[in-house]
C-alpha cells in the first residue's frame, strides 16, 4: 500500500494542534492535521475558555508552576490580538472579552487562600488584587451577600472555545492546511518512525510528526498524559454575570448570546468518557446559585463531558521525543490558554529556530531523568 505523505502532520485536531497548525502555515510549512473527530472526547469542545493564568497554573501539583504562570501570562497577552486577527480573517465571532475574573470567598479561610494566590500571582508580575465583597458587588451587582472577599484579576478574560476552533477551522481552511479525519492507530519503528497507520487501515508518512493528541487517543508518552474528565453545563442567562466568576465549587462563564457555561467535576481517569452525571450537574448549579442567586432555576441549554490532559506534575509536554516526534501535549486545565504561546513555540523549534519562551521546564525529560525529549 502507497502511503500518503506530507512534510509535517500533526496528530490531534484540539486548539493546540489546529493554532500550531496556522503558526507552521504562515511560515510557509505544508502541514497537515490528522484527527478522530468526536469519537475520541475532545478537550477543546468541552472547555469553558477561561483565559486565567491568574488562577491555575499548577502550583498544587509541585511542578514547573512558575513556568506554567508565566506561559500563560505571555500566551493571556498574546490573546486579544489573536482573537482579533482570526476574527478579521475569517469572520467567525470568538468572544474575547477583556473584562477580568473574579474569585469568590464565603469565609476568612478562602479569603487567607485567595490573597496568598494574589500575592504569588503580583510576585510574578501579574496583576491581581484582594477586594471586599461590596467592591466584588459593585463590579458584578448579581454576586450573594454571602460574598465577603474576592480575588480581582483584571487582565483574566476568555475566549469561546467553539467559536474560536470554528475561526481556526476556516482560517486553515483559506490556508489550505488539509484536515484529515482519521483515528491514528500506530506508529511504525525505527526506518518506519514517521510512517503511521489509521484505524480505518490508511497508511500515512510525513517528514515531521507532532503529537498533539488527547488523552485517550492511545498516542500520548505512555503514563504520562491521563484523563481528568470534567462535567459542565450551559444554561440560559443574559446580563446577569458580565465576567468570569470563580466561585467555590463552581466557575461562571457568560458568553454571547444569552449562554452561561457552569464548570467543572474533575475527576481522574475513569472509563466512563461521555458520561454526564445529574448528581455532578445539580452540585455544579447549585454552587453557582449559591454565588449569584439569579441563576437558580434558569433553562439548561447543554451539559457534557469532556477530558482534559492531564499530567503528572500539571504543566504541559512541549519538545521531542526519543524517536524525533515533536510534542504538543498535555496543557490539562490550560490549553485554551496556552494555545497561542504554544503554537508560536513550538513553531519555531519544528521549524530549527529558538523557540521565544525556553520550552525545557516543558521537556518530556522532565519526568526521567538521563532521555532526550
Ligand atoms: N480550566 C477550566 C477547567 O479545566 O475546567
Amino acid at each position: 500500500m502507497k502511503a500518503k505523505g506530507f512534510d509535517i502532520a500533526i496528530i490531534g485536531g484540539g486548539v493546540i494542534g489546529l493554532t500550531l497548525a496556522r503558526a507552521l502555515a504562515d511560515r510557509g510549512a505544508t502541514t497537515a492535521v490528522v484527527d478522530a473527530g468526536p469519537v475520541l472526547p475532545q478537550a477543546t469542545h468541552a472547555a469553558a475558555g477561561m483565559l486565567a493564568p491568574s488562577f491555575e497554573y499548577g502550583e498544587e501539583f509541585g511542578g514547573p508552576a512558575e513556568a506554567v504562570y508565566r506561559l500563560g501570562a505571555l500566551s493571556l497577552a498574546m490573546w486579544k490580538d489573536y482573537a482579533a486577527a482570526l476574527e478579521e480573517e475569517t469572520g467567525v465571532f470568538v468572544d474575547y472579552r477583556g473584562d477580568g475574573a473574579l474569585g469568590l470567598s464565603y469565609r476568612d479561610a478562602q479569603t487567607e487562600l485567595l490573597a496568598e494566590q494574589a500575592a504569588r500571582v503580583t510576585s510574578l508580575g501579574g496583576a491581581a488584587e484582594m477586594i471586599s465583597g461590596d467592591e466584588a458587588r459593585e463590579l458584578e451587582p448579581a454576586l450573594s451577600a454571602d460574598i465577603v472577599a474576592a480575588l480581582h484579576a483584571p487582565k483574566d478574560t476568555q475566549v469561546d472555545p467553539r467559536r474560536v476552533m470554528a475561526a481556526l477551522a476556516a482560517s486553515l481552511e483559506k490556508r489550505q492546511v488539509e484536515i484529515i479525519k482519521a483515528r491514528v492507530l500506530s506508529f511504525g519503528d525505527g526506518e518506519a518512525s514517521r510512517q503511521f497507520v489509521s484505524v480505518e487501515g490508511d497508511a500515512y508518512e510525513a517528514e515531521t510528526i507532532v503529537l498533539a493528541a488527547g488523552a485517550v487517543s492511545g498516542l500520548t508518552p505512555m503514563g504520562l498524559v491521563y484523563p481528568v474528565k470534567g462535567e459542565a453545563t450551559a444554561i440560559a442567562s443574559e446580563g446577569v454575570i458580565t465576567r468570569v466568576v470563580r466561585a467555590p465549587g463552581a466557575y461562571i462563564c457568560p458568553k454571547a448570546e444569552g449562554r452561561l457555561v457552569i464548570g467543572a467535576t474533575e475527576e481522574i481517569g475513569p472509563l466512563d468518557h461521555h458520561s454526564v452525571s445529574p448528581a455532578a450537574i445539580a452540585g455544579l448549579r447549585a454552587n453557582a446559585a449559591r454565588a449569584v442567586p439569579a441563576l437558580e432555576g434558569a433553562e439548561e441549554l447543554e451539559r457534557w463531558a469532556g477530558l482534559r490532559p492531564g499530567t503528572p506534575d500539571g504543566a504541559p509536554i512541549m519538545g521531542q521525543d526519543e524517536k524525533g516526534r515533536f510534542l504538543a501535549l498535555g496543557h490539562f486545565r490550560n490549553g485554551i490558554l496556552h494555545a497561542p504561546a504554544a503554537a508560536q513555540a513550538m513553531a519555531a523549534l519544528i521549524l530549527g529556530e529558538t523557540p521565544p519562551i525556553d520550552l525545557a521546564p516543558f521537556s518530556k525529560s522532565r519526568f526521567s531523568s538521563g532521555r532526550d525529549g
